[in-house]
Parts: C-alpha cells; sequence; structure tokens
C-alpha cells in the first residue's frame, strides 16, 4: 500500500464489514454498503482501478444464537439470509464486484491456510483457560451465549463485546457475572485448552501501522488508547460445531472464533473475483500479497477487529496491510437509537416496498452527514434533503436548462464552452478529487450538487429565454443591461452550451452517489454507454450533437405523504413495544451502541432551580485554539479557548472522543466560573460542555462570537 494520491498505478480493493446472516438489512447497514460502493465508483471515476468485494458472515454465534431460536440447522439458516442480501444489495445498487460467504470453499482454504501459517511463523499458542458453561443445556457458552457485565465499563455486555458500552472486544471469561443466554442460569466455568494469537507481540508494528492508517481519525485515534493500555493475546478458537475448524488434528474439537474468518473472506472474495475475470484484469495478488491499496469501510462498533487483530493476522501470515479504514457512525431515527427489536429501524425492503427510488435514500445517506458522524433519519428530514437538493437544485437546473436546449436546438447548441464555466467545472472536479482522497462521500456529493447551484445561478444571470430569435430586435434592446455587447441568439447559445456541459459534468460527479439517476441523465444527453465508465475527463467533453426532449429526473414528496410515513413509523414501534410484553428480550447485533432509549438515558432531576441560580452560572461561547493529549492521562486532552474576554486554559476528557488536531477553530459552549482544578498538573479553568458517552461537543447553531453570554 502507499499513501500516494488516488488514482495510484497499483489495484485498489474496497470492502466492507460483512454482514452477519441473521436477519433483515436495514438502514444502519446501508449506509455502510452505500457508503463503501460510492467511494469504489468514485475511485472508478478517478482511473483508479479498485473492485469492490464483500460477502455474508456466516458463523459465529450471532447466526447460531438466531438459528436455534427458529429451531434449524445453522448452515441453512444463514444460507437463506445471504441469498436474501444478494438479491437486496443491488436493489439499492450496491454493485459488488464478488459477493461470496464465509462458509464457502475459497474461504474455509484461506483460512485454514492463513492460521496455518501463523502457527508455523510461531504467532500462535494453546492456552489452558476458563471457559463458560452451562450444566442444564449442557453446553458451553462462547460469545453471545453468555451475558453479564462489562469490566471495563460497567454496562451490559455479551461475552465478546461490550455493545453498549466501551465498544471493546472481550476474551472469554472476562465479562463479570456471567448469565447463560439459553437459561438465564449462572455460568459454571470448566477448563479447556485453547489456541491464542500472540497480539502482544505486534504492538510496534501496529503503532507504527497506526502513524500511516488513512481513513477516519476515530479508526486511528481508539485503537492508540487501546495499545497505550497494553495489548493482551486474542483467543482465535470456540467450543462450538458451527465455524471453520482449527486446522490440524490437534484440536480436532475447536472451531476458529468467527472474528478470523470473516475478514479473510475479504481476501477469499477477492480471489473469487480473479477467478471469474482472469488474472490480465484483476489480480488479488497484486493487492493482498503484493502492495495494492485496500481500504475497509466499517461501522464503528469493529474499529478493534480491524485495526488490531486484522492488521497484526496480516502482518503475521505475510500479507499486505490496509491503507484505510473508515469507519462510520451509526444511524438514528427521529433522534433514537435505532433498534430492530423495537422495529424502530427503516428496513431496505420497506423504503423500496414504499416506491422511492434508492438513489435518494442514498444521497440522503451519503450527504446527511460526514462519514464518522451519527446521521438521524427521518422522513421529514428526507423530505428535505430531496426537495431541497435533488429536486429542487439539481433536478431544477438540468431540467430547466437541458428541455431549453431540446426546444431551441434539439440538444447541444454549437457553440464553445465558456472559460468561466470551464474553469468552474475544473474546481467541481477537484473537489470530487479531493473528497475521495479525504474518504468523504459527502463531499463527493457536495461537489455535484455546488456545481448544479451554480448552474442555475449561471442561467439565471444569463437569462437565454430573453436571448433567443423568437423575440425582437426591440424588445431585446431594451432588457439588454447598459453597457454590455448586445446580446442576441449567439449569446444564448453560447449560455445554453455551458449549461448542458454543466449538466453533463453534474452527470459525471453523480454516479458515484446516485448511478440510476446519473445514467438516465446520461441517456437523456444522448449519450451511449453507462455513466459507470465514464471518468472525470468526461465532464468537459462535448456531448452528443442531438438529444430528445428531456423529463424531470426527480420528483417532489408532498407533505401528507411524508405525514402518512411518519405515522405507519409511530404505529410500528408502537406494536412492537405491545409484543415485547410477551416476547423475551431478543439477542440483537444490529443495535448501535450508544442507543439513546428512554430506557437508558438519566432520570430528570426533581429539583428545580430558580432564574437567579442559573443566572449564577457564567456561560459562554468559545472557539478553541489548541488541543493537545496531557501525556500519562488516558483520556484528557489540554484545550486553550478564546472566550472574547481572555484565552481560558481547560482539561475536558475527550482524547480519545474526537480528533485533538480537527479541534482548532470550533466553537464551543464553555463555564466559565466553574472553580479552577488542576488535573495531572494542567491547571483547568471553566469546563467545556459536552453531550452523552462519546462527549458530543456543543456549539452554537449561528454566528453567536466567542464571549457572548448563554442565556
Ligand atoms: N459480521 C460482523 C458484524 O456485523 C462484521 C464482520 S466484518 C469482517 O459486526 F471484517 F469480519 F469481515
Ligand atoms: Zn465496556
Amino acid at each position: 500500500m502507499s499513501n500516494d494520491e488516488f488514482p495510484t498505478d497499483r489495484p485498489a480493493v474496497v470492502t466492507c464489514g460483512l454482514p452477519y446472516a441473521n436477519g433483515d438489512l436495514h438502514i444502519g447497514h446501508l449506509r455502510g454498503y452505500i457508503g463503501a460502493d460510492t467511494f469504489n465508483r468514485a475511485l472508478g471515476t478517478l482511473g483508479q482501478q479498485s473492485a469492490y468485494v464483500c460477502g455474508s458472515d456466516m458463523h459465529g454465534t450471532p447466526v447460531a444464537v438466531n438459528a436455534e431460536k427458529e429451531g434449524i440447522d445453522p448452515e441453512e439458516f444463514a444460507l437463506r439470509w445471504h441469498e436474501q442480501y444478494e438479491e437486496t444489495f443491488p436493489q439499492f445498487s450496491v454493485d459488488f464486484d464478488n459477493y461470496g460467504h464465509t462458509h464457502d470453499g475459497t474461504n474455509t482454504e484461506t483460512t485454514q491456510e492463513i492460521v496455518r501459517t501463523l502457527e508455523e511463523e510461531g504467532h500462535i499458542y494453546e492456552k489452558e483457560i476458563q471457559v463458560a458453561y452451562d450444566p442444564d443445556a449442557d453446553q458451553y457458552l462462547p460469545d453471545r451465549y453468555v451475558e453479564g457485565t462489562c469490566p471495563y465499563c460497567g454496562e451490559r455486555a455479551r461475552g465478546d463485546e461490550c455493545d453498549e458500552g466501551c465498544q471493546r472486544h472481550l476474551e472469554p471469561g472476562e465479562v463479570e457475572d456471567p448469565h447463560s443466554s439459553i437459561t438465564g442460569n449462572v455460568a459454571e466455568y470448566r477448563e479447556r485448552a485453547h489456541k491464542f494469537f500472540r497480539v502482544s507481540e505486534f504492538e510496534a508494528f501496529l503503532t507504527d501501522f497506526l502513524d500511516d492508517l488513512e481513513g477516519t481519525s476515530n479508526a486511528r485515534n481508539q485503537p492508540r488508547q487501546w495499545i497505550e493500555e497494553g495489548l493482551q493475546d486474542w483467543c482465535i478458537t470456540r467450543d462450538m460445531d458451527w465455524g471453520i475448524d482449527y486446522p490440524g488434528e490437534a484440536a480436532d474439537d475447536l472451531v476458529l472464533y468467527v472474528w478470523v474468518d470473516a475478514p479473510i473472506e475479504y481476501i477469499s472474495s477477492s480471489k473469487q473475483y480473479t477467478d471469474r475475470v482472469g488474472k490480465g484484469e484483476y489480480d488479488w495478488e497484486d493487492v493482498w500479497r503484493d502492495d495494492g491499496e485496500i481500504v475497509h469501510v466499517i461501522g464503528r462498533d469493529i474499529i478493534q477487529h480491524h485495526t488490531i487483530f486484522w492488521p497484526a493476522m496480516l502482518e503475521g501470515a505475510g500479507y499486505n496491510t490496509p491503507r484505510a479504514v473508515a469507519a462510520t457512525g451509526f444511524i438514528t431515527i427521529n433522534g433514537k437509537g435505532l433498534s430492530t427489536s423495537r422495529n424502530r429501524a427503516i428496513w431496505a425492503r420497506e423504503y423500496l416496498a414504499e416506491g422511492f427510488h434508492p438513489d435518494l435514500l442514498r444521497y440522503y445517506l451519503m450527504t446527511t452527514g460526514g462519514l464518522q458522524q451519527d446521521v438521524d433519519f427521518s422522513w421529514d428530514a428526507f423530505q428535505e434533503k430531496v426537495n431541497g437538493e435533488l429536486v429542487g437544485t439539481v433536478g431544477n437546473f438540468l431540467y430547466r436548462s437541458l428541455l431549453f436546449a431540446y426546444r431551441n436546438y434539439e440538444g447541444t447548441p454549437e457553440a464553445e464552452v465558456s472559460a468561466e464555466v470551464e474553469a468552474r467545472i475544473h474546481d467541481a472536479i477537484e473537489e470530487f478529487r479531493e473528497s475521495v482522497n479525504d474518504y468523504s462521500p459527502r463531499g463527493v456529493g457536495g461537489a455535484m450538487t455546488r456545481l448544479a447551484q451554480f448552474g442555475n445561478e449561471y442561467i439565471q444571470r444569463n437569462e437565454p429565454w430573453k436571448l433567443t430569435d423568437e423575440k425582437s430586435e426591440a424588445q431585446r434592446d431594451s432588457e439588454k443591461p447598459s453597457g454590455d455587447e448586445p446580446r442576441g441568439p449567439e449569446q444564448a447559445a453560447q449560455v445554453i452550451r455551458d449549461c448542458v456541459q454543466i449538466a453533463k459534468a453534474v452527470g459525471v460527479l453523480l454516479e458515484p452517489i446516485a448511478p440510476g439517476k446519473a445514467q438516465a441523465l446520461w441517456e437523456q444527453l444522448g449519450e451511449d454507454g453507462d455513466v459507470a465508465d465514464a471518468r472525470l475527463e468526461a465532464a468537459l467533453e462535448a456531448p452528443p450533437r442531438n438529444f430528445e426532449e428531456p423529463g424531470e429526473l426527480f420528483e417532489k414528496i408532498e407533505d401528507d405523504r411524508v405525514a402518512e410515513l411518519e405515522t405507519k413509523l409511530e404505529a410500528k414501534i408502537e406494536a412492537a413495544a405491545g409484543d415485547e410484553e410477551t416476547e423475551s428480550d431478543e439477542a440483537d447485533e444490529a443495535e448501535s451502541d450508544d442507543m439513546t432509549d428512554t430506557d437508558d438515558l438519566e432520570p430528570l432531576l426533581e429539583d428545580r432551580i430558580s432564574f437567579d441560580e442559573f443566572q449564577e452560572l457564567d456561560i459562554r461561547v468559545g472557539r478553541i485554539e489548541r488541543a493537545e493529549g496531557i501525556e500519562g492521562a488516558d483520556e484528557l486532552a489540554r484545550l486553550e479557548v478564546d472566550i472574547g474576554l481572555e484565552t481560558r486554559q481547560v482539561v475536558a476528557g475527550i482524547k480519545q472522543l474526537h480528533d485533538l488536531e480537527e479541534l482548532p477553530g470550533t466553537k464551543v459552549v464553555l463555564l466559565a466560573n466553574m472553580e479552577p482544578a488542576e488535573l495531572f498538573g494542567v491547571e483547568s479553568n471553566g469546563m467545556v460542555l459536552a453531550a452523552g458517552e462519546q462527549a458530543d461537543l456543543l456549539t452554537t447553531h449561528g454566528d453567536a462570537d466567542p464571549g457572548e453570554k448563554v442565556r
């Protein structure tokens, strides 16, 4: 891998975290798959050779537990979901070059070979450990079969992950107060020999690896923290039947932990792609064994697996390591955590059944927040985005200019593109290129929307409808801005020629996010072939001379439609709440960790304070000027905050939760008359306000200046 700007001369692979084959896909999944798809398509637009691969995650307790509930064989259960995913992804234009699954022959072979290599290289050892056991169920309790309390943060956790709290991976035996999820029994412990991967030996490698790692900042910062705390070796076997057998005879009765064979599917799926298209077209070995560009898009709950265990495995087995890990935030629905068991979710199939074009959701998910941010979905906000940006800006520009071009010129007028418009398209291309290199789908969408916005202003400013020859000379003269050259049909042709070029450029830039709509635009322009094959340069190449009468690309969503959708959503959540009383708590891997379900919120304080008491708080708007970690303190950062009248030094517990380098310039809200305190030898003179577990920093909505009082 390299850190050279894309496009590079090495082939790339883009992957997305494998979906567990254990339930319906929802909008939270889609965000990741669409994000990676957009990135892969955008790389193609830049001219980067790249493949997008993925597959279903068939093994592990997430699948076994759910299959058991339905009383069917895990293989049959997982395959059924796998087939459904194969059907659903293309409906959202998520266009994998290969989509396999972890239980197929390729992955079994690749996994066993990698584990054997790790063994030969001395990276694996055996150790006796205490394994949770349920005497009534007469079985061991790996991972999701056991529930208890996280030893790190005290939240409720499952055997192998603290998914509602600190997100840490938990080793067997680590969870406190363990209970069987099958019977509710307190777990017993039995001694068993298991295999361990020496992750601790990779500390130096991982430290360097993280220094070069691209993607989102959370994917660098969190693992740095874990390394600081000290790396533990990783138990890679489980007492289960369902999974890939540990290779060799010594460990006949053990299968590999699901997190070993799952990421290896990234490699296996790439191999299958090469097998299909031939090495001349795409060679998986160039990517994985040599120095191709490996880009992983994942949810932020699985950062540790992709930035610690996975690169260590690759390095240990002599493979290439990832160039980038881009970790997305979660989706909330109407401000509350997405919850599949509470049916507070928008399901992929449900969205399509409403008759909306997939590209609308793609655009919404890609441009509503940055990749790292949590994104809220509401039908209201969806409507606003679609009507405002896609209909109002993009669709409006395309329709008015192409219709004008069709009516007056039967297509593209014969004129040269003006220098102004050419320069503006160049800028949009640059913005697109930079956004791809910043792993920012939002930037990719923004480059397109802003260009269309420019198109609208351009056509408005030049008023071509006043210049065509249907109008009399006299009328034109009276309308022409004084001092300008005489303007007439030639200028009209010029303006429309420019607009058609902008429309074509919009098509090229729109494709990664909205491939279906971009193709429709391409056809409106009379282009043959696929817009997906167009490179950035095409944005400046002339479209065909003639095209047909265009139609409107996007349709407005009406208010009563939104009201109806909101009501439906509320109703299904309520219905699920009714069911829940009768059903037992469901294991639910797909929920976001930082769910803000009301049950998880701190209760409101009973005691009220007077307005005078409130006035005793001197709360000010501030702007962060510097931010740096405090040495020796895992969580603390030293901030210098400009509060207008002076600059304050403040210590805040945000070191691992924010990318400190990105903070300067951020407006914050600061309690200025907090009594001074000293933390790790650093004086803290004020308190920066933040919300929730992730220390979401409070800021101002408008343009209040530093020093202004909050009242
Ligand atoms: N199935 C896992 C999950 O949903 C993700 C596996 S990603 C891989 O959390 F790296 F292991 F492939
Ligand atoms: Zn925890």
